[in-house]
């Protein structure tokens, strides 16, 4: 864990030894569900942490949720590094996996191995999450061979929306089912040690659940995966943007509390009523002459809460 962590003070994670990739696949066999979350900074990564969840996911899907971005193809490596560091600090015991970035695992091994080792380095990172399935074998492989946990990610992968054309569910006909299907034994076969699955159809992430030893993630692909990932920011309904998704469930409605309690903020502001006498801190009446010209203006002195 890099230097000048803060994790000891995660208190919600006290008592539980710190998730492993062993773990993961036992919790599979023994069908206890297996729950990730995103985070990008160092409260959601606490606070998912302390809620339970196993595993934290440094998501690309901050293009969206952190950046505002429609698509994640803006998000960089440097992004990626930044908010895995913070998030590996601020997490005890969750396995921290990180993103690869769109481009970042498609310039060759070489090339594929430099970005791996600098999410894991700078980063923090216990593993790193591709997307894709025969396609990226060679860096799949490169990773796993560095000794890298890979988790794969496949059905709707948002860094090839284009070429997907849209965010729609995938493997609904028998022949792009069998060839996801395929793509999922094949990235076992390399490696990888779990599977996510996202937005296709129940069927499906249950027959591929079924194939693998591995554990498979879903999210938008029905209640018979191994476990399951949701954006920290759609659990809480953080943010004012409209939660159409269907397959998300909102637990709390996080930006209605932010932005009331924020307007009460402004409110009392312009009223003049924050801050308070105790929020405020005053000179002793000695050291006043020089501030006031040689009296205090009227100006009250002492109080409670006072600190030199
Ligand atoms: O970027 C992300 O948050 C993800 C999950 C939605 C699986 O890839």
């Amino acid at each position: 864990m890099p230097e000048g962590t803060r994790a000891e003070t995660n208190a919600g994670a006290a008592g539980r030894k710190p998730m492993t990739t062993t773990k993961l696949r036992s919790m599979k066999a023994k069908g206890d569900p297996i729950t990730v979350v995103t985070a990008y900074d160092y409260p959601s990564a606490q606070l998912a942490e302390a809620a339970g969840a196993e595993v934290l996911l440094v998501g690309d899907s901050l293009g969206n949720v952190v950046q505002g971005r429609e698509t994640t193809l803006s998000v960089t490596l440097d992004h990626i590094v930044y908010h895995t560091e913070i998030v590996s600090r601020a997490s005890k015991t969750a396995f921290v996996v990180a993103d690869l970035p769109f481009a970042t695992y498609h310039g060759g091994v070489d090339a594929t191995l430099a970005n791996v080792a600098r999410v894991i380095r700078e980063g923090g990172a216990k593993g790193v999450k591709l997307e894709g399935g025969r396609e990226i074998l060679p860096a799949v492989t490169a990773a796993v061979s560095a000794g890298v946990p890979v988790m794969g990610h496949l059905g709707l992968t948002p860094q090839s929306v284009h070429a997907i054309g849209g965010y729609k569910v995938q493997g609904k006909q028998s022949a792009a089912a069998a060839k996801l299907l395929d793509d999922a034994l094949r990235l076992e076969e390399a490696g990888a040690f779990a599977l996510v699955l996202e937005l296709v159809t129940d069927e499906l992430a249950a027959a591929i659940t079924e194939r693998l030893s591995i554990p498979t993630i879903g999210i938008g692909s029905g209640p018979r995966c191994d476990g399951q990932v949701l954006v920290f920011h759609d659990i809480l309904q953080y943010g004012l943007d409209p939660w159409p998704k269907k397959f998300v469930k909102t637990y709390a409605n996080v930006g209605a509390v932010v932005k009331d309690a924020i307007a009460a903020y402004v409110r009392d502001v312009k009223q003049r009523s924050f801050p308070e006498e105790r929020h405020t801190f005053h000179m002793e009446e000695s050291e006043l002459p020089p501030v006031y010209g040689g009296g205090n203006g009227g100006v009250r002195t002492g109080g409670e809460g006072e600190e030199s």
